[in-house]
């Protein structure tokens, strides 16, 4: 049974109450659960005694022009995926129990959050570091689990956990694709059949870029060109970035070294903005 805590007092009595040694697992989320969130419910259960998930949409990290309204709130089979998933608990706040009408703390990374997705949605990573730190705070977990679909999320939590020194262990799981490629999101669902057809041309993109790798090919413009070429008749596509990146700095590369390197990318088909990468 997962036990559902909707205010913090709820919430904090239930880690209180938690066994002292139980390796305590959060899974961090915003609700419409896949597949691919249920893979880090998973992979939770592998490090950890204890899983809590946490469902909140977090009006912080949306834009005054974002979809805070439209995005989809399915609770029911939402809780009856983490029920059917064993997860132990879910954190189901109000806005209000998350943020007094008068906050005026939050947490904002400056180094890896500023390119791509962070250039683009000023603000984001401020909104999500902010309403991570306050879930740890909150949660007190040893492990958290993210998706590395978000890969930029990742890299900013990971150095925000470094630089504030934040005793949680940070683990990223893989991302969780469709048949055709198309990585799982619960933006999917926005996608008319035509935009839903014309999706996976995103993931050719990033695997265009792959095969080049493999074949030798290290120079980060040659990679990028092909990867936007495979996009470039696709009309339903507008790419906002498709790019080689420094995969933990996530600095621009002109040369993939040894360490290899992010590709990832950002586009609008229509309203929906959806991103993917892949680690070469
Ligand atoms: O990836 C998400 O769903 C959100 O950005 C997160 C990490 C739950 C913070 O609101």
């Amino acid at each position: 049974m997962t036990k559902v805590l909707r205010t913090i007092a709820e919430l904090r009595a239930w880690r209180n109450a938690l066994p002292s040694g139980s390796k305590v697992g959060l899974v961090p989320t915003m609700g419409a659960l896949h597949a691919g969130h249920i893979s880090l419910m998973d992979l939770a259960k592998t490090h950890c005694d204890t899983v809590i998930a946490s469902i909140f949409v977090n009006p912080l990290q949306f834009g005054p022009q974002e979809d805070l309204a439209r995005y989809p709130r399915p609770i029911e089979k939402d809780i009856a995926l983490l029920e059917a998933s064993g997860v132990d608990a879910l954190f189901l706040p109000e806005p209000t129990e998350v943020y007094p009408s008068d906050n005026s703390t939050f947490v904002v990374e400056e180094a890896v959050s500023l390119p791509l997705c962070g250039a683009l949605r000023p603000g984001h990573f401020r909104g999500v570091a902010t309403v991570v730190l306050k879930l740890f705070n909150l949660t007190q977990p040893h492990f958290a689990f993210f998706g590395q679909k978000d890969a930029q999320q990742c890299a900013v939590i990971e150095r925000m956990v470094r630089d504030l020194n934040v005793p949680v262990e940070i683990v990223r799981g893989a991302i969780v694709r469709e048949a055709d490629g198309l990585a799982m999101s619960s933006r999917n669902v926005y996608l008319d059949p035509a935009q839903r057809a014309a999706a996976p041309l995103l993931y050719q993109s990033l695997l265009a870029a792959f095969e080049a790798y493999k074949a030798g090919e290290r120079d980060a413009a040659k990679l990028e060109a092909l990867g936007r070429a495979t996009l470039a008749h696709e009309p339903s596509i507008a790419i906002q970035y498709w790019e080689v990146r420094d995969r933990s700095s996530l600095a621009p590369l002109q040369t993939v070294g040894n360490d290899g390197c992010l590709i990832a990318l950002a586009a609008f088909l229509g309203s929906t903005r959806l991103i993917d990468n892949v680690l070469l």
